[in-house]
């Protein structure tokens, strides 16, 4: 048999996903659950409340996805599901469920490793040439791969400490903004300009591995030399007297109204710090801050992949395509930056729609069915580790 009908199952992590894949005619539905607001009062993922809610929603959405290709389960020749890696008990629930149905239904069964879904994820939208260079930034891992075939590709680097998607939301927490913080980074960055006012560190050893714990740690102490951190609370509290005095050295076109500022408090400091007026004063500048250090930070994750792409490429002049995957890559700036570096170097590029960047099981169904044309099943034995 070369044709195969697949339904992918995704559950590693925080969102509930099915999608239903053809051979000839692609992706015909993917559906998705995402926990987001249940998990934001958390300013993470729980794993118990990840796991509950898994179990809640994964008939419902394997359903919808059967529904929106217009097929019953009857129709589907292979069950692929992820296995690997995430959390274990919200694995063990897409295992489990798509487990049975294979022993129920007699569908075959193939276990997908979720990384390998991110790494061929652009092949989804598009025909990548290979050898192909994957950068994979999401909020657990920051990976680099070297594919030279549909399930054949060797490890390049990976993150020795923090995923970049984590240090994103790790820094977003110290300033204050809600999970996940990529994409506020990024709204914020964005009325920045994109600037670089702060530099922070890009660590740019010649490895193929990236270290992102550094990079907050350096905000973090950037940001008590400003005045705007408290180390003891572990608060963002930017004061407006000493924030107006840094942003002044940073935005020269505001200084006026800067200077304003500080003459109002300095003639009434007291009817400042006691009324509104202080409290305003305050919640502005540290806006203005957020934006400073959002841009500075997207800038010198721009900088950091940049620079180990181009070490990539030097270290395997063979490669003829690059593609950027995973939750960072919905980044409009880095996807951008990442393009045009790519371009100079006459290297295609290539990047996943944001619905394919992010967790999803039409890449999933995608590997399930390259795998299915290498007879690459499994048995019920199959396991999450
Ligand atoms: O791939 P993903 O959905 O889940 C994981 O497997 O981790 O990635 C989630 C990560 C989060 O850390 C989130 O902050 C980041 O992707 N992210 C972004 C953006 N959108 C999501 N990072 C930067 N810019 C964005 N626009
Ligand atoms: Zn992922």
């Amino acid at each position: 048999m070369s044709k195969y009908t697949v339904l992918g199952i995704e559950t590693s992590c925080d969102e509930t996903a099915a999608s239903v894949y053809k051979t000839d005619e692609g992706v015909l539905s993917s559906v998705l659950f995402s926990q987001i607001d249940l998990q934001k009062e958390y300013g993470g993922v729980v794993p118990e409340v990840a796991s509950r809610s898994h179990l809640e929603k994964i008939r419902p959405i394997i359903q919808k996805a059967l529904d929106d290709a217009k097929f019953t389960i009857d129709a589907i020749d292979v069950i692929a599901v992820t296995t690997k890696p995430g959390l274990p008990g919200s694995l063990l629930i897409g295992l489990c469920f798509g487990k049975t149905i294979a022993w129920a239904l007699q569908k075959k069964l193939i276990g997908v490793n979720h990384l390998e879904g991110h790494a061929f994820s652009s092949f989804l939208e598009n025909d990548v040439p290979f050898p192909h260079l994957c950068l994979t930034a999401s909020g657990g891992h920051t990976n680099l791969y070297l594919i030279n075939g549909f399930g054949d590709y060797t490890f390049l680097g990976q993150t020795l400490d923090d995923a970049a998607g984590e240090a994103f939301d790790k820094i977003a927490k110290l300033i204050n903004l809600p999970y996940p913080g990529g994409p506020e980074i990024e709204k914020l960055a964005q009325q920045a300009n994109f600037q670089d006012f702060f530099k922070y560190p890009r660590g740019q050893a010649n490895t193929l591995n990236f270290s992102f714990s550094g990079l907050k740690t350096a905000v973090m102490y950037d940001l008590i030399q400003r005045g705007a951190y408290d180390l003891k609370t572990k608060q963002f509290s930017p004061s407006p007297v000493t924030l107006t005095h840094s942003t002044r050295f940073a935005c020269s076109g505001r200084l006026e109204r800067l200077s304003a500022d500080v003459s109002a408090i300095q003639a009434s400091p007291d009817a400042v710090a006691k009324g509104d007026g202080w409290k305003d004063l305050s919640e502005s500048k540290g806006l203005e801050l957020k934006k400073q250090v959002a841009s500075s930070l997207l800038v010198c994750v721009k900088d950091i992949f940049i620079h180990k792409i181009n070490y990539a490429l030097k270290s395997h002049p063979q490669i003829k395509s690059v593609s950027f995957v995973g939750g960072v890559a919905c980044n409009k700036y880095l996807k951008q930056e990442l393009h045009t570096f790519c371009e100079t170097r006459n290297i295609q590029f290539f990047s996943p729609s944001p619905k394919y960047c992010t967790d999803n099981a039409a890449m999933i169904a995608f590997v399930g069915h390259y795998k299915a044309k290498q007879g690459k099943f499994e048995d019920l034995s199959l396991d999450i580790f």
